[in-house]
């Protein structure tokens, strides 16, 4: 069979890079034929992929684009806004998969998410569905961890407290968040070095530097190095951000579960973690009864990524933290407990990398899931 030919656009960004090393180390280049697309220079090649250099082409050259079967977009949603449209019109009839948000909530297109909604993702192919969207990090994240819980239909509601790294505001804010600590850094170095110095008077200087105009800001606007930022993404009506705004309406989505929802809501944090998203989690149960020992096993059992990590302080501290978990495919979950507001109250936090299970694997997955459909 002929193999499935797959346009990649983004595949230099931070997203876009995390999946084709995804890809390699699982071989997924082998079933497909891959086309690489560039908005900035479309004359060049590509580095080799499994020893074969590709020529670069115009991402923006609709021709070109008519030809694929499957578009992975891991540009951005102003390409996206730009592209697809211009796609539709010209009746694409192949699968545009995409990392960016902006067609999530489309009536004709599917979050994916496969070990939670493979059923979802499954009739949708079925009944000819060609848009599949990666959903939003900390939802994802959030998803794999509780999925257990979902699947059993344990859940009545859940609130979501995100300690979210400066990867999910892009390559720059990571930067960012380094040159803010290498000032941080050189301007209290003499001071440090004097062992007998106020650790007050210290503070104090460190604090308006990162308040002044000196500190590096051009991606945040804010403080991010010594600081929390308690607002992700643009205000909705509501006072929600709309980043709190996506834990409700993309989860049920996922879930399938639209119009009947399950109400969850939260705040999001930006903290100074490099890639890996945590979230602090009360989950009102549906069943009081369960013990926390069953639920760990409901939990784990689930997925072969969810890890639940011993809630004491050893395993807590080396297991459960985004130094631990960054830069792998695990989702730790730990700190479950009842809560002293009664045994139907699971209080949790749980750490996943929002690189890989936010943002790049549900898409590589989608794309085995697609050729596999495709073979059939
Ligand atoms: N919106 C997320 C964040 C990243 O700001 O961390 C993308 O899912």
């Amino acid at each position: 069979m002929k193999k499935l030919k797959v346009g990649f656009i983004g595949y230099r960004g931070m997203v876009g890079s995390v999946l084709i090393n995804r890809m390699l180390e699982e071989g997924d280049f082998a079933h497909i034929d891959p086309v690489f697309f560039s908005t900035s220079n479309p004359h060049g090649n590509t580095y080799p992929i499994n020893g074969t250099v590709y020529k670069l082409h115009d991402a923006y050259d609709i021709e070109q684009l008519l030809m694929l079967d499957v578009i992975i977009s891991t540009h951005g949603g102003e390409y996206t806004n730009t592209m697809y449209c211009k796609l539709e019109q010209n009746n694409y009839t192949g699968f545009w998969l995409d990392a960016s948000s902006n067609l999530r909530m489309k009536d004709n297109a599917v979050i994916v998410l496969d070990p939670i909604n493979r059923a979802v993702i499954d009739k949708a192919l079925a009944s000819g569905v060609k848009l599949f969207i990666g959903g939003n990090c900390t939802v994802s994240l959030m998803l794999l961890a509780l999925g257990g819980l979902f699947a059993n239909d344990l859940v009545e509601w859940v609130s979501s407290i995100t300690y979210q790294a400066v990867s999910g505001a892009g390559a720059n804010n990571m930067r960012e968040l380094l040159q803010q600590w290498h000032m941080v850094a050189q301007n209290s170095q003499a001071i440090l070095n004097d062992n007998k110095h106020s650790i007050l008077e210290l503070d104090a200087k460190i604090n308006q530097l990162i308040n002044s105009e000196h500190l590096p800001r051009n991606y945040f606007d804010y403080p991010i190095a010594g600081n929390v930022l308690p607002w992700i993404d643009v205000a909705m009506a509501n006072g929600q951000t709309k980043e709190e705004w996506k834990g409700g309406a993309e989860a049920n989505k996922i879930l399938g579960l639209v119009p009947n929802t399950i109400n969850i809501d939260g705040m999001c944090v930006r903290v100074g973690a490099m890639r890996c998203h945590s979230q602090a989690l009360t989950i009102k149960l549906k069943d009081k009864n369960l013990s926390v020992t069953a639920i760990e096993k409901i939990i784990q059992e689930h997925n072969p990524w969810v890890t639940v990590v011993a809630n004491n302080k050893q395993d807590t501290l080396s297991k459960l933290t985004p130094a631990a978990i960054s830069n792998t495919l695990k989702v730790a979950i730990g700190r479950l407990r009842k809560l002293n507001f009664g045994d139907d109250f699971l209080g949790a936090f749980t750490v996943g990398d929002q690189l890989l299970w936010g943002a790049a694997e549900p898409i590589r997955r989608m794309l085995n899931i697609i050729i596999k459909h495709h073979a059939n």
